[in-house]
């Protein structure tokens, strides 16, 4: 496994191109199945995920064109695909994004059911739910679930927690169904709205993305759209808290200021500024970080993704900061290596206190998943000494060329 060594201490500044967003790219690279013809993506972030979601719409029939680097051409398949085609799903945990697609153009989808992972079961029984209600039958066995459908009917889902995946894959599935189907206690994510955008550009009639009801009247089909994927927000925040804990200027371009207002607020509490221009913000740093209390919320509360960063932050302010995760049951999984970098904090069930310190100790240390990977490099940045952050694949599942990127804001960081 790889590993990050970083020797904190360099001076940061700058400026860095935030990439397209990895959670707005996988459900659009799904739903580029329910088109006839072929669809154009800019702006896709180059990462093992979206790889990995591009080999799964291929093995479903799709032709799949990288160019220039972030461009996806993609045109349909002529043939039904079939079971054995979906081998590639078993890499990828977002592959039950693909469920919505395949069984409104299919009649059919069938993948193995996403384990859980670090931060929660991951279970995905909304979905399911869902495309009941619109008519499916649902066989799960030996770690796969089947659906199977002659035709899909429009119907109204109450969705018992605006889950963003259940949301975009109902959303998708609709699309193709004659008549209206409404989704309420919908999911507001800008990712969603970016997949309203794209399923839009293709032909579909869908009203009220990004707000808690979304209404979809299904077409006979879909067409051809070209598509520009929206700036990855989170990675965005990350790379605030980078030049906030490192107390330096930074300018970022390619980012959407809305999609950041619940992290650009808690960072003007901790006494950080941050300006904008233009589709670029710059970071202005404070002598001193406050600690201040997060809870994360689905959108458009204080993402939970951002969640293990903030902490990070946290552990080098001025007093004790309290964060509550509401949305994962399992997502502290960076405490223990905060810890071990001399961080104080006490968890207790969802509830951590972080009792701010001067400066942590670099250390050897294990990313657990993407964003508990991507704390340890903003805590790596406010210690003294070098640290070893080992599996760094988990982070590069979410950062495209994320050492480069480090690197050329002055980070000295060497992948081993
Ligand atoms: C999406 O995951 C994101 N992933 C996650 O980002 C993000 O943390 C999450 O939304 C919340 O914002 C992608 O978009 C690929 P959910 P998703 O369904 O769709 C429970 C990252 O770091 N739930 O909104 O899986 C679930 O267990 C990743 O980039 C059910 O109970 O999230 C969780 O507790 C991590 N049943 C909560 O809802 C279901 O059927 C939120 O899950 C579905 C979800």
């Amino acid at each position: 496994m790889a590993a990050y060594k970083i020797t904190p201490g360099t001076k940061i500044g700058g400026e860095v191109r935030i990439s397209g967003s990895k959670n707005a790219s996988l459900p659009i690279i799904a739903a580029s199945l329910l088109s006839d013809r072929q669809t154009v993506l800019h702006n896709i972030p180059r990462l093992s995920d979206t790889e990995n979601m591009c080999d799964l719409i291929t093995s479903a029939g799709s032709s799949v064109k990288l160019e220039n680097e972030h461009d996806l051409i993609i045109s349909p398949g002529s043939i039904t695909p079939k079971a054995s085609h979906m081998e590639q799903a078993s890499k990828l945990r977002a592959s039950f994004l693909i469920i919505g697609p395949m069984l409104a153009k299919y009649g059919w989808a069938k993948i193995p059911l996403p384990g859980g992972c670090r931060i929660g079961a991951r279970p995905i029984d909304l979905h399911l739910k869902g495309f009941t209600a619109m008519g499916a039958k649902i066989r799960q066995g030996h770690g796969y679930v089947e659906l199977k459908c002659d035709r899909l009917n429009p119907t109204r889902i109450y969705l018992d927690f605006p889950s963003v995946g259940a949301t975009e894959n109902l959303m998708n599935a609709a699309c193709l169904i004659d008549g209206e189907t409404v989704i309420e206690n919908a999911a507001t994510e800008p990712e969603v709205v970016d997949l309203a955008g794209f399923l839009t550009a293709m032909g579909a009639d869908i009203y009220g993305a990004g707000t808690d009801t979304v209404r979809i009247i299904g077409k006979k089909r879909l067409g051809h759209a070209e598509y520009t994927i929206i700036p990855d927000r989170i990675e965005a925040g990350t790379f605030m808290l980078i030049a906030a804990v490192t107390k330096s200027n930074l300018r970022l371009e390619n980012v959407i200021s809305d999609h950041l207002k619940p992290v650009i607020a808690k960072l003007n509490e901790a006494g950080i500024c941050i300006t904008e221009c233009g589709g670029c913000l710059e970071v202005i740093p404070c002598e001193r970080i406050k600690a201040v209390d997060i809870k994360t919320l689905p959108y458009p509360g204080f993402p939970t993704d951002m969640q293990a960063q903030f902490m990070s932050l946290m552990s080098v302010a001025d007093g004790t900061g309290v964060v509550v995760e509401t949305v994962f049951e399992n997502r502290f999984m960076q405490v223990p290596e905060l810890i071990r970098m001399g961080a104080k904090i006490k968890i207790d069930g969802r509830t951590a206190v972080i009792d701010g310190t001067k400066r942590l100790s670099g250390a050897k240390v294990k990313a657990t998943d993407l964003r508990a990977g991507a704390a340890l490099v903003i805590a790596a940045l406010a210690a003294q000494g070098d640290s070893e952050i080992e599996n760094t694949e988990h982070i590069e599942r979410g950062y495209e060329r994320f050492e480069e990127k480090l690197s050329s804001i002055g980070v000295n960081i060497k992948k081993e």
